[in-house]
């Protein structure tokens, strides 16, 4: 089957892009607002585009109204974010804070999760959180209707059952969760895990 581009509705566009770019990473974004609000999301466009220092993309869609999700909103006043990493034990959590809650709304609170102020940023990082990124903006374009941030990490934080003082990761401790299309998930540990040597 071929689709051409142009002549192919936004729908199954949709579901062609989000269904062959698997398993995605997710970057659980956590932001504070002007005011002081503290904001959690979980975006599945991103990823890391370099490593030293390290720098991530998110690609982040307006609201159906056409307004700026808090997520963007806030990271485009105050210029700083928190990638959180999703794992097993967090996932219904992670559910949760997709949910769109006015901007005036905790979504820690909602989610019932602990903030916890970054050391170099003003932003939270999630404290059940196993690992995280501290960044601050390093980019934002349009790419037609989204939002390209790219951001750069000032801080990496991981649990130390997880990483080692040099960086290698246990994914049976850390149990990252992948994305699929629609409602699917894959967990990227244990017989999941393929090795190639
Ligand atoms: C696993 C998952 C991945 C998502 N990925 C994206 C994404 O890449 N881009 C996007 O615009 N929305 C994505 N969403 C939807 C946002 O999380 C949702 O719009 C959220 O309410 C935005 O919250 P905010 O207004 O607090 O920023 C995703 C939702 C889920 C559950």
């Amino acid at each position: 089957m071929e689709f051409l581009v142009d002549k192919t509705d936004g729908d199954t566009l949709f579901r062609l892009v989000l269904g062959l770019v698997v398993p995605r990473p997710i970057g659980w974004v956590s932001t504070v607002s002007e005011e002081g609000v503290y904001n959690l999301a979980p975006f599945s466009f991103f990823n890391a585009v370099n490593d030293e220092p390290p720098v991530f993309m998110l690609s982040i869609g307006d609201r159906d109204d056409g307004t700026l999700k808090d997520t963007v909103k806030n990271i485009l006043d105050t210029k700083e974010f928190v990638i959180n990493v999703v794992t097993q034990e967090l996932f219904k959590t992670m559910l949760v804070s997709a949910e769109e809650f006015p901007p005036q709304v905790d979504e820690f609170k909602k989610a019932g999760l602990t903030p916890v102020e970054g050391k170099t940023v003003k932003a939270p990082y999630i404290k059940e959180a196993k690992a995280c990124f501290e960044c601050k903006l390093y980019k934002h374009e349009k790419v037609y209707d989204m939002h390209l941030i790219l951001g750069e990490a000032l801080l990496i934080r991981v649990s130390d059952e997880v990483s080692d003082l040099e960086g290698r990761i246990d994914y049976d401790k850390l149990r990252p969760i992948g994305r699929m299309a629609g409602s699917y998930y894959v967990r990227a540990f244990g017989n999941s895990l393929i090795k190639s040597d």
